[in-house]
């Protein structure tokens, strides 16, 4: 159990910027805690439930390219808000796995160290959105930037999914602030935050994981 928290179940998310691997290495992830008869609800930011899935139609459709960044900001926070509220924390309370496909980090990650916006009233609104619920183990899968804007671009024309490129279509600049602010909140949480390499096959990265998420289980 959480000792600040109260609740039984664990909370672990998956960071890194476009491409990288994160859905793909969710279900994976998920597959190897079912084997080991955890319970397991994978979701994902922005979205996770239908209120906050209208949001995220909105943040990424290439048509809000005219959203100001402090809207946008405030859009994260609002879906957020109903995740935790409908999500998370029901299913932290009944003692699951939540596997949550970007979260807080990311904010940090676009709209702070990318869009540059003050950090401060990030951290504030992701504290108000989530009350006291923080993950326990964030897996931030570091892949450089070209591959995975590759992997992401092959992905999108395969899969006809025009609708969510608003972030691919952001400058090489913004990608690397982004990047770099991963790299910066690791520094800050080095305990929670950990780093797994991405650039290797999907079975290779799915391995670490795997290690990863053991090495967690065996200290809980
Ligand atoms: N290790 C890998 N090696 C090669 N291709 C990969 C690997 N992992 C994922 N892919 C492929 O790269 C593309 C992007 O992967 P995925 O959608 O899982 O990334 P993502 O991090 O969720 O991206 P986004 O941030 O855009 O949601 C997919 O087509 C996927 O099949
Ligand atoms: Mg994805």
């Amino acid at each position: 159990m959480d000792s600040t928290t109260g609740l039984m179940g664990h909370f672990i998310t998956f960071e890194g910027t476009e491409g990288c691997g994160k859905t793909t290495q969710i279900i994976r992830a998920a597959a190897h805690l079912q084997q080991r008869g955890f319970t397991i609800v994978p979701t994902r930011e922005p979205g996770g439930c239908e209120l906050a899935n209208r949001i995220r139609a909105i943040l990424l459709d290439p048509n809000s390219r005219h959203m100001v960044p402090s809207t946008e900001l405030l859009l994260y926070a609002a879906a957020r808000a109903q995740h935790i509220d409908e999500v998370i924390r029901p299913a932290l309370q009944q003692g699951k796995i939540v596997l949550c496909d970007r979260f807080c980090d990311a904010t940090l990650a676009y709209q702070g160290y990318g869009r540059q916006l003050p950090l401060d009233a990030i951290h504030w609104l992701n504290h108000f959105a989530c009350g006291d619920i923080v993950p326990h183990l964030t897996l931030w899968l570091d892949l450089p930037l070209n591959l995975g804007l590759e992997r992401a671009q092959e992905r999108n024309a395969s899969q006809q999914l025009e609708n969510e490129q608003r972030f691919e279509q952001e400058s090489l600049n913004f990608h690397q602030r982004v990047q770099n602010g991963y790299e910066q909140l690791r520094q800050q949480h080095p305990r929670r935050i950990q780093r797994i390499s991405a650039e290797g096959s999907v079975d290779q990265v799915a391995h670490s994981i795997a290690t990863c998420l053991d090495r967690y289980f065996s200290k809980v």
